[in-house]
């Protein structure tokens, strides 16, 4: 049956992929996001398009009202310099939108570690919404909790083509999960056209296994023809200022220095629950070969 479905975030890695998998499934899919040529582009696609900032909540109302289910997330920013309250604005929105628009059904992006309150770094504040949605009377709200995304890679494609290396604080040998956020998608997707939710569950979608990022960027290495490519374990220091240096506040660099000394000492984030409902099939291999070299070879033409 033809659901009416709304995507906020709909021109992001994972929201642009749920709205093309909801369209050939022949639901009726309204995308969301501010205005962009990606948008329209979604338009193109068959989607209504809302466009418009997610601060806005009777905005984010009238987008809501009326649909079957919905998918909600909250925008990264990494140049604010109060990231955690950037995203309690925004889930506030969100969550006075999803009251004043009567949803019933909603699936909502969160993250691996969103189940602690503190000493996650920016997935704090995912904590802090998983809370506020869960609040909502009347409301079925299903969290994903994915594993770091295998599209942060890419963040490595200017330090590969000028300094010869990728490279983080994150320890060379420590082993997390990663997950494609085409993965996270199609079981976003998945959720959103089903019949029932069921209530404040949580699916973890943490790829095929854990991964270093010295395995990772082995993948990467052998995809772009660069097989000896080494992977550097930065200080912590070094990799601040290297984030500051890049464009990011101060605030969402020591935000992410707290993510990466949480999994270099093995806690929440690197430790999601592993049974099959949450492993995901795509490789870090399959994403180097087929998102991350053709990202390379654009950037380096
Ligand atoms: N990276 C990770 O490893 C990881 C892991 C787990 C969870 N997460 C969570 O996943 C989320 C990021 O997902 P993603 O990668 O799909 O994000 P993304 O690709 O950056 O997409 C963000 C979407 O939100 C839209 N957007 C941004 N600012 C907006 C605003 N002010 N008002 C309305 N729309 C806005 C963007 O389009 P426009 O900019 O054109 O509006 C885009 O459609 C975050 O909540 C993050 O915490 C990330």
């Amino acid at each position: 049956m033809s659901k009416k479905i709304t995507v906020l975030g709909a021109t992001g890695h994972i929201g642009t992929a749920i709205v093309h998998t909801l369209l050939k499934q022949g639901h009726q899919v309204t995308a969301v996001a501010r205005p962009s040529a990606r948008l329209d582009a979604l338009a193109q696609a068959g989607a209504t398009t809302k466009a418009g900032d997610a601060h806005d909540a009777p905005f984010l109302t009238d987008a809501l009202r009326g649909a079957d289910a919905a998918f909600l997330m909250i925008p990264p920013n990494v140049t604010s310099p109060n990231v955690l309250g950037f995203m309690d604005q925004i889930g506030e929105a969100t969550a006075q939108a999803v009251r004043a628009s009567g949803l019933k059904n909603a699936v909502h992006l969160s993250s691996i570690g969103a189940d602690e309150a503190a000493g996650t770094g920016p997935v704090v504040g995912l904590h802090r919404q998983e809370a506020r949605l869960n609040a909502i009377e009347g409301l079925n709200v299903v969290h994903l909790r994915p594993a770091y995304f295998m599209e942060n890679l890419l963040a490595n494609v200017g330090m590969i083509q000028h300094m010869g290396i990728a490279g983080s604080a994150t320890k060379a040998d420590a082993a997390f999960p990663m997950v494609a956020t085409k993965d996270i998608a199609a079981k976003a997707a998945e959720l959103l056209a089903a019949d029932k939710l069921e209530n404040h569950a949580v699916q973890y979608i943490l790829g095929p296994r854990n991964y270093t990022l010295a395995e990772a960027t082995t993948a990467i290495g052998q995809a772009i023809g660069r097989p000896e490519l080494p992977y550097v374990a930065f200080s912590y220091e070094d990799a601040k200022k290297g984030m500051v240096g890049a464009g990011l506040s101060e605030n969402q660099a020591d935000l992410y220095d707290e993510m990466t000394r949480n999994i270099n000492e093995g806690k929440s984030m690197a430790n999601g629950p592993r049974d099959a409902a949450s492993t995901t099939p795509t490789t870090v291999e399959e994403f180097a070969q087929t998102v991350f070299a053709p990202a390379f070879k654009a950037a380096t033409a």
